[in-house]
Protein backbone atom coordinates (compact mmCIF):
# COMPACT_ATOMS: atom_id res chain seq x y z
CA UNK A 1 0.00 0.00 0.00
CA UNK A 2 1.31 3.72 -0.48
CA UNK A 3 2.29 5.31 2.59
CA UNK A 4 -0.46 8.55 1.96
CA UNK A 5 -3.03 6.36 1.58
CA UNK A 6 -2.01 3.77 4.73
CA UNK A 7 -1.98 7.52 6.34
CA UNK A 8 -5.04 8.51 5.39
CA UNK A 9 -7.00 5.14 5.98
CA UNK A 10 -5.20 5.78 9.49
CA UNK A 11 -7.46 9.12 10.00
CA UNK A 12 -3.85 10.89 10.20
CA UNK A 13 -5.18 13.67 7.59
CA UNK A 14 -6.84 14.15 3.73
CA UNK A 15 -3.92 13.16 1.02
CA UNK A 16 -2.86 16.58 0.40
CA UNK A 17 -2.49 16.86 4.40
CA UNK A 18 -0.49 14.29 4.56
CA UNK A 19 2.01 14.85 2.03
CA UNK A 20 2.52 18.33 3.87
CA UNK A 21 3.14 15.82 6.76
CA UNK A 22 5.70 14.00 5.04
CA UNK A 23 7.62 16.68 4.12
CA UNK A 24 8.02 18.22 7.66
CA UNK A 25 9.36 14.83 8.55
CA UNK A 26 6.98 13.75 11.03
CA UNK A 27 6.20 9.84 9.31
CA UNK A 28 8.85 7.11 10.15
CA UNK A 29 8.89 4.07 8.48
CA UNK A 30 11.09 1.32 9.82
CA UNK A 31 13.10 4.13 11.89
CA UNK A 32 13.84 5.69 8.83
CA UNK A 33 12.11 9.62 8.04
CA UNK A 34 10.07 9.21 5.45
CA UNK A 35 8.69 11.91 3.07
CA UNK A 36 7.82 10.03 -0.44
CA UNK A 37 4.14 9.66 -0.38
CA UNK A 38 4.27 6.95 -3.23
CA UNK A 39 6.51 5.15 -0.41
CA UNK A 40 5.29 1.07 -0.75
CA UNK A 41 4.53 -0.43 2.38
CA UNK A 42 3.67 -4.14 3.67
CA UNK A 43 1.45 -2.77 6.81
CA UNK A 44 1.75 -6.07 8.33
CA UNK A 45 5.36 -5.91 8.47
CA UNK A 46 6.70 -2.32 8.01
CA UNK A 47 6.34 -0.31 11.55
CA UNK A 48 4.95 3.20 10.64
CA UNK A 49 5.40 6.09 13.17
CA UNK A 50 3.78 9.16 13.26
CA UNK A 51 5.19 12.32 15.76
CA UNK A 52 6.96 9.05 17.20
CA UNK A 53 4.19 6.90 17.93
CA UNK A 54 3.42 3.90 16.34
CA UNK A 55 0.28 3.38 13.78
CA UNK A 56 -0.93 -0.28 14.11
CA UNK A 57 -3.25 -0.53 10.61
CA UNK A 58 -6.28 -2.78 10.93
CA UNK A 59 -8.44 -3.37 8.29
CA UNK A 60 -11.54 -3.34 9.75
CA UNK A 61 -13.01 -0.05 12.31
CA UNK A 62 -15.85 -0.55 14.73
CA UNK A 63 -17.89 2.59 16.16
CA UNK A 64 -20.67 3.14 18.73
CA UNK A 65 -22.81 5.70 17.11
CA UNK A 66 -25.03 7.32 19.81
CA UNK A 67 -27.90 7.77 17.00
CA UNK A 68 -30.27 11.22 17.23
CA UNK A 69 -33.21 11.58 15.96
CA UNK A 70 -33.90 12.72 12.49
CA UNK A 71 -30.94 10.93 11.37
CA UNK A 72 -31.79 7.32 8.41
CA UNK A 73 -29.93 4.22 8.94
CA UNK A 74 -28.46 4.39 5.93
CA UNK A 75 -25.54 4.96 3.93
CA UNK A 76 -26.66 7.44 1.64
CA UNK A 77 -29.95 9.10 1.24
CA UNK A 78 -31.53 11.65 -1.05
CA UNK A 79 -33.42 13.64 1.64
CA UNK A 80 -32.33 12.99 5.06
CA UNK A 81 -29.06 13.18 6.41
CA UNK A 82 -27.40 9.41 7.18
CA UNK A 83 -25.34 8.39 10.09
CA UNK A 84 -22.36 7.76 8.12
CA UNK A 85 -22.88 11.69 7.30
CA UNK A 86 -22.25 12.04 10.93
CA UNK A 87 -19.07 9.72 10.65
CA UNK A 88 -18.22 12.01 7.32
CA UNK A 89 -18.05 15.05 9.01
CA UNK A 90 -15.04 13.87 11.92
CA UNK A 91 -13.51 11.27 9.59
CA UNK A 92 -10.98 11.87 6.71
CA UNK A 93 -10.23 8.44 6.48
CA UNK A 94 -11.48 7.12 2.83
CA UNK A 95 -12.71 4.08 4.49
CA UNK A 96 -15.63 6.05 5.82
CA UNK A 97 -16.88 5.02 2.29
CA UNK A 98 -17.34 0.87 3.57
CA UNK A 99 -18.88 1.30 6.47
CA UNK A 100 -22.58 1.17 7.25
CA UNK A 101 -24.74 0.56 9.92
CA UNK A 102 -25.44 -3.47 11.61
CA UNK A 103 -29.34 -3.05 11.22
CA UNK A 104 -31.18 0.09 11.49
CA UNK A 105 -32.80 1.99 13.87
CA UNK A 106 -36.31 4.68 12.52
CA UNK A 107 -35.61 7.68 11.78
CA UNK A 108 -37.07 9.20 15.16
CA UNK A 109 -35.33 5.91 17.05
CA UNK A 110 -32.06 7.02 19.32
CA UNK A 111 -29.21 5.24 20.97
CA UNK A 112 -26.79 2.61 20.10
CA UNK A 113 -26.01 1.86 16.57
CA UNK A 114 -22.99 -0.21 15.25
CA UNK A 115 -21.02 1.33 12.32
CA UNK A 116 -18.35 -0.99 10.53
CA UNK A 117 -16.64 -2.18 7.78
CA UNK A 118 -16.70 -5.61 8.83
CA UNK A 119 -18.93 -7.81 6.86
CA UNK A 120 -18.98 -10.95 8.65
CA UNK A 121 -19.58 -9.56 11.87
CA UNK A 122 -22.42 -7.78 10.61
CA UNK A 123 -23.68 -10.62 9.18
CA UNK A 124 -23.60 -12.75 12.41
CA UNK A 125 -25.02 -9.86 14.59
CA UNK A 126 -28.24 -9.76 12.22
CA UNK A 127 -28.14 -13.39 11.69
CA UNK A 128 -31.95 -14.60 12.55
CA UNK A 129 -30.47 -17.50 13.82
CA UNK A 130 -28.09 -15.95 16.73
CA UNK A 131 -31.06 -14.29 17.94
CA UNK A 132 -28.96 -11.47 19.65
CA UNK A 133 -30.61 -9.70 22.77
CA UNK A 134 -31.34 -5.96 21.94
CA UNK A 135 -32.82 -3.74 24.58
CA UNK A 136 -34.96 -0.99 23.99
CA UNK A 137 -35.80 2.17 26.86
CA UNK A 138 -39.43 2.43 25.46
CA UNK A 139 -41.91 5.44 26.42
CA UNK A 140 -45.22 4.32 25.36
CA UNK A 141 -48.72 6.05 25.35
CA UNK A 142 -50.16 4.40 28.82
CA UNK A 143 -49.39 2.09 31.74
CA UNK A 144 -48.87 -1.89 30.60
CA UNK A 145 -51.68 -4.43 32.21
CA UNK A 146 -50.75 -7.79 33.34
CA UNK A 147 -52.38 -9.55 30.77
CA UNK A 148 -49.98 -7.03 28.24
CA UNK A 149 -46.78 -7.82 29.81
CA UNK A 150 -47.61 -11.46 30.03
CA UNK A 151 -48.86 -11.31 26.47
CA UNK A 152 -45.73 -9.44 25.11
CA UNK A 153 -43.32 -11.42 27.52
CA UNK A 154 -45.15 -14.74 25.60
CA UNK A 155 -45.15 -13.19 22.06
CA UNK A 156 -47.31 -11.49 19.96
CA UNK A 157 -49.36 -11.42 16.78
CA UNK A 158 -47.58 -8.25 14.64
CA UNK A 159 -49.32 -9.30 11.51
CA UNK A 160 -46.37 -12.31 10.36
CA UNK A 161 -46.34 -15.53 10.09
CA UNK A 162 -45.30 -16.54 13.60
CA UNK A 163 -45.86 -14.33 16.78
CA UNK A 164 -43.10 -12.91 18.25
CA UNK A 165 -40.42 -14.69 20.06
CA UNK A 166 -40.66 -14.51 23.67
CA UNK A 167 -39.26 -10.90 25.01
CA UNK A 168 -38.50 -9.64 27.84
CA UNK A 169 -40.04 -6.56 30.22
CA UNK A 170 -38.72 -4.36 32.72
CA UNK A 171 -41.46 -2.11 34.07
CA UNK A 172 -39.19 1.62 35.33
CA UNK A 173 -42.69 3.44 35.80
CA UNK A 174 -46.31 3.56 34.38
CA UNK A 175 -45.22 4.39 30.82
CA UNK A 176 -41.80 3.40 30.52
CA UNK A 177 -40.29 0.14 30.11
CA UNK A 178 -37.34 -2.17 29.04
CA UNK A 179 -37.95 -4.22 26.39
CA UNK A 180 -35.48 -6.96 25.36
CA UNK A 181 -36.32 -8.81 22.23
CA UNK A 182 -33.81 -11.64 20.46
CA UNK A 183 -35.01 -11.00 16.34
CA UNK A 184 -35.22 -7.48 14.28
CA UNK A 185 -38.19 -7.47 12.40
CA UNK A 186 -39.13 -4.13 10.52
CA UNK A 187 -40.72 -1.03 13.22
CA UNK A 188 -40.55 -4.77 15.66
CA UNK A 189 -40.64 -2.60 18.95
CA UNK A 190 -43.44 -0.21 17.82
CA UNK A 191 -45.89 -3.34 16.80
CA UNK A 192 -45.25 -5.27 19.66
CA UNK A 193 -46.75 -2.50 21.69
CA UNK A 194 -49.48 -1.17 18.57
CA UNK A 195 -50.63 -5.03 19.24
CA UNK A 196 -50.90 -5.07 23.10
CA UNK A 197 -53.15 -1.59 22.12
CA UNK A 198 -50.71 0.72 23.07
CA UNK A 199 -48.51 2.57 21.35
CA UNK A 200 -44.78 4.18 21.70
CA UNK A 201 -43.89 7.91 22.36
CA UNK A 202 -40.26 7.58 22.37
CA UNK A 203 -37.52 4.51 21.66
CA UNK A 204 -33.60 4.21 22.58
CA UNK A 205 -31.86 1.49 21.83
CA UNK A 206 -29.76 0.93 25.13
CA UNK A 207 -27.57 -2.31 23.37
CA UNK A 208 -26.71 -5.16 21.58
CA UNK A 209 -25.50 -8.24 22.23
CA UNK A 210 -22.86 -7.36 25.22
CA UNK A 211 -22.69 -4.13 23.64
CA UNK A 212 -24.13 -1.23 25.75
CA UNK A 213 -24.22 2.46 24.56
CA UNK A 214 -21.84 4.20 26.27
CA UNK A 215 -24.62 6.99 28.01
CA UNK A 216 -21.40 9.43 28.03
CA UNK A 217 -22.00 9.86 24.18
CA UNK A 218 -24.01 12.83 23.62
CA UNK A 219 -26.90 12.46 20.52
CA UNK A 220 -24.93 12.42 17.30
CA UNK A 221 -21.70 11.09 18.74
CA UNK A 222 -19.70 7.96 18.03
CA UNK A 223 -16.25 6.84 19.54
CA UNK A 224 -14.73 3.71 18.10
CA UNK A 225 -14.91 0.71 20.18
CA UNK A 226 -12.77 -0.73 22.94
CA UNK A 227 -10.91 -3.28 22.17
CA UNK A 228 -12.46 -5.27 25.15
CA UNK A 229 -15.99 -4.38 23.80
CA UNK A 230 -15.32 -5.99 20.41
CA UNK A 231 -13.96 -8.85 21.87
CA UNK A 232 -16.79 -9.69 24.10
CA UNK A 233 -19.39 -8.98 21.31
CA UNK A 234 -17.69 -11.42 18.90
CA UNK A 235 -17.42 -13.83 21.50
CA UNK A 236 -20.70 -13.62 22.51
CA UNK A 237 -22.44 -14.52 19.08
CA UNK A 238 -19.90 -17.40 18.26
CA UNK A 239 -17.91 -18.04 14.72
CA UNK A 240 -20.23 -18.44 12.04
N1 LIG B 1 -38.20 -1.39 16.80
C1 LIG B 1 -38.81 -0.33 16.24
O1 LIG B 1 -40.02 -0.28 16.16
N2 LIG B 1 -38.04 0.67 15.77
C2 LIG B 1 -36.70 0.68 15.86
O2 LIG B 1 -36.04 1.64 15.42
C3 LIG B 1 -36.07 -0.43 16.44
C4 LIG B 1 -36.84 -1.45 16.91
Amino acid sequence: MRLDKFLCEMNIGTRSQVKALLKQGLVSVNGQTAVKPDLQINTTVDQVTYRGEVLFYEEFVYYMLNKPAGVVSATEDNHDRTVIDLLREELVTNLVNDIFPVGRLDKDTEGLLLLTNDGDLAHRLLSPRKHVEKTYYVQIEKELSPEDLQALEAGVDIGEDQYTLPARVSVLSEREIRLTITEGKFHQVKRMLRAVDNQVLYLKRLSMGTLVLDETLEKGQFRRLHAAELQKLKEGIGRC
